[in-house]
């Protein structure tokens, strides 16, 4: 039985034929815009009828970066993007006449990881997804906790520094403003605004506009301001997970998501910073702190798996 996942993100819509193994058997993509997400269901119609031409699909299951309600039909709210209450699963079983399950991207892609990757075999896995934001997901004996509401799991939103940065959720010092890509940028432009003699590889590179790609190279040549917005990436990822350790105590963390491609840069550094942090260290097992396997296929999978098992 085939189904099809729907990946929605800040700039494109990825999509893919998945069948009951977890393997892509076709996929697409999509440029999105981001200031228009009134055109995501348009856009994410056309793939579908691109992908199910010639085959019988299932349903279709859409991972979207917002507060999906409990109907999994509406995303209610989204830091990130203009989406406020749109009705994002009518708009597109309209469209496509199929079945359609929306879930929150990060719900999607730790479905994904558990089920077909890294938390294979893991009964308590915990998902960070470090992109534009933190994305999180929990799956627990082989359920995906998602909250009284739908709204579970939000664990980019966490408030973990008083009158800290602005977050895109309304709220102050969120965990997603100091380890996320979005975070990443931020420190790194403060701490060369504040001493640009530091960041000398960094201001080359990025020619007047730091962004993340320039902080990775610039990381990599041992730039002094990259190497410490990494640093502090790295520690405040950690100390993340130990608190998420306190409540949750799970046998692992799978750290996914576009700067995971740069893991080498922070992944050591956040697991000795989640050592020591952890309460009760010393008298309890380490959970492992695992980079995902699926790489940007994660949601689309996750998606098209949760549309089959709706
Ligand atoms: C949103 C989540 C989303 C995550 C990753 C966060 O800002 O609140 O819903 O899963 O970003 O896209
Ligand atoms: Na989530
Ligand atoms: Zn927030």
């Amino acid at each position: 039985m085939l189904t099809i996942g729907v990946d929605i993100g800040g700039t494109k819509v990825a999509a893919g034929v998945v069948d009951d193994q977890g393997k892509i058997v076709e996929h697409t993509l999509r440029p999105t815009a981001a200031d228009r997400p009134d055109l995501v269901a348009d856009t994410v119609a056309d793939v579908v009828r691109e992908l199910s031409a010639g085959r019988r699909i299932e349903a279709v299951g859409v991972g979207a970066a917002g507060f999906v309600d409990e109907t999994r039909s509406v995303v209610r709210f989204a830091p990130n993007l203009a989406w406020r209450e749109e009705p994002l699963q009518k708009k597109i079983s309209d469209m496509v006449g199929l079945p359609v399950v929306i879930e929150n991207d990060a719900n999607a892609m730790a479905w994904g990881e558990t089920r077909f990757g890294a938390g294979r075999g893991q009964s308590h896995v915990v998902c960070v997804t470090l992109g534009t934001g933190i994305g999180g997901g929990l799956v627990f004996d082989g359920a995906l906790f998602r909250g009284r509401w739908g709204m579970g799991a939000e664990l980019g939103h966490m408030q973990v520094q008083p009158g800290g940065r602005p977050c895109g959720c309304g709220n102050i010092g969120c965990w997603e403003q100091y380890a996320s890509g979005q975070a990443l940028v931020k420190e790194a432009r403060e701490l060369a605004g504040a001493e640009p003699e530091r960041a000398s590889v960094l201001l080359g590179l990025a020619g007047g506009r730091i962004d993340g790609e320039e902080i990775t190279e610039a990381a990599r040549r041992g730039d002094e301001v990259a190497l410490r917005a990494f640093a502090s990436f790295a520690d405040w990822l950690g100390q993340g997970m130990a608190d998420l350790a306190a409540v949750l105590d799970p046998g692992c963390f799978i750290v996914g998501g576009g700067v995971s491609r740069a893991a080498d840069l922070f992944i050591d550094r956040a697991r000795e910073s989640f050592a020591a942090r952890l309460t009760g260290r010393g008298h309890r097992p380490l959970a492992d702190i695992r980079l995902a396997e699926l790489g940007a296929a994660a949601g689309v999978v996750g998606a098209a798996d949760l549309a089959r098992q709706r």
